[in-house]
């Protein structure tokens, strides 16, 4: 049978760990459409539900034990979309095994097991990228030029993530079915439970990662947050490098449409950037100002699939060495010590945490 896809001559030969949510709403048909991509194998210890993927994306194989996947000579790279806990386990078996990985976010629930990871993925030469599919908006790419240029010097950077109470209507709308099981491997403690850290490590890790890729490192942090009958806000005040001053919004769930954002403020111009729910796959809203010539850019970006546009780049990094704007895995690690110098910072009454001296967990 015939598709629509037109792929490349040269096809990067991918595993696919998880046939849950990610997997079934992003990672699975990202893999399939890639231009450089094949969808060599899937894996999930959930039988019916591996079984159900496969009818649905036709992998070349699939694999019930992970084990047995990382074996599988013809597997270059492994694409990771498991629950938080399992990722730096799964990620470091991946690297021992010699297969470039591709990590949900976020990168590892502690900083030092991210640590330790980062010294495997170092010492390997693999490519390991951090599934922050933001990076992959190409307006927000067309920002982060104009940041490096006609924006001057930074003074200021104001971003906020607020998910809404609407979010699950729309996303049951243009998500495709997805399907779960009763034997699916998940952590013996059900994250969610606590809603303090998982709305940090789940949303707030995009907050802090957009943050970081317009705006540069974050070196300190002092946080507030409040809790009024599952309304969850944190004010965030940041100092990035270079003397940039910031401050974050990260709210769960407003009772508004989703709003998500930045707003930057150079020496030269300032940049405005509105995004949407990730699953409208929608380009954000980007304009940049550009004070020399008084006139202000907003790009127009058909292609909105960031999560298969994250993808293409992970392997035209692994095939041909091209460069591009993923999250390392640096990148991952920052991003969690933001989340856990967050979490301190208010449990701590306001103290301000330096980035750099965060270890452990939450
Ligand atoms: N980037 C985004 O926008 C975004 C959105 C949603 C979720 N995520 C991330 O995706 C990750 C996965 O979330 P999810 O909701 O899809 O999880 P999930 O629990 O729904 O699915 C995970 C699947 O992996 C399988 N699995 C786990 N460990 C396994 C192992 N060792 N061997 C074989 N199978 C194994 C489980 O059986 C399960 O079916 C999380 O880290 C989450 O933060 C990212």
């Amino acid at each position: 049978m015939q598709t629509n896809v037109t792929k490349e001559a040269k096809l990067l030969k991918v595993g696919v760990l998880g046939c849950g949510s990610i997997g079934q709403a992003a990672h699975l048909e990202s893999c399939s459409k890639a231009r450089n991509i094949e969808l060599t194998a899937i894996c999930d210890v959930a039988d019916d539900l591996r079984v159900k993927m496969a009818a649905i994306y036709d992998p070349c194989k699939t694999y019930h034990d992970y084990a047995a996947m990382l074996e599988d000579p013809e597997i270059h790279a492994v694409v990771i979309g498991i629950s938080d806990e399992f990722h730096v386990s799964c990620a470091k078996a991946a690297i021992q095994a010699g297969k470039h990985v591709f990590v949900e976010k976020p990168l590892g629930v502690s900083v030092d097991e991210c640590l330790e990871l980062k010294e495997l993925v170092d010492k390997s030469g693999l490519t390991l990228q951090v599934g922050f599919m933001k990076r992959f908006d190409g307006a927000l790419q067309y920002a982060k030029a104009f940041l490096r240029g006609p924006i001057g010097e930074i003074t200021t950077y104001k971003g906020w993530y607020c998910d809404n109470v609407g979010r699950k209507t729309v996303t049951a709308n243009v998500m495709p079915m997805l399907y779960s099981s009763d034997k699916m491997r998940l952590p013996k403690e059900d994250a969610r439970a606590v809603r303090e850290r998982y709305n940090l490590m789940a949303h707030g890790s995009h907050l802090f990662d957009t943050a970081r890729f317009l705006a540069g490192d974050i070196i300190s942090i002092e946080a507030k947050y409040a809790q009024k009958r599952g309304l969850h806000s944190w004010l965030v005040a940041c100092e990035f490098e270079g003397g940039v001053i910031g401050s974050l919004d990260l709210t769960v769930s407003i009772v508004q449409d989703w709003q998500e954002g930045a707003q930057i403020y150079g020496t030269g111009g300032t940049v405005f950037a509105r995004m949407y729910n990730p699953w409208e796959f929608r380009a954000a809203t980007v304009e940049c100002y550009d004070g020399a010539t008084h006139l202000s850019h907003s790009p127009y970006v058909a292609d909105g699939q960031f999560y298969r546009r994250q993808l293409e780049a992970f392997a035209d990094t692994v095939l041909h060495g091209v460069p591009s704007d993923a999250a390392t895995v640096d990148d991952g690690i920052a991003s969690v010590r933001a989340m856990i110098a967050t979490y301190r910072a208010v449990h701590q009454k306001g103290r301000r945490i330096d980035l750099k001296d965060v270890e452990g967990g939450m």
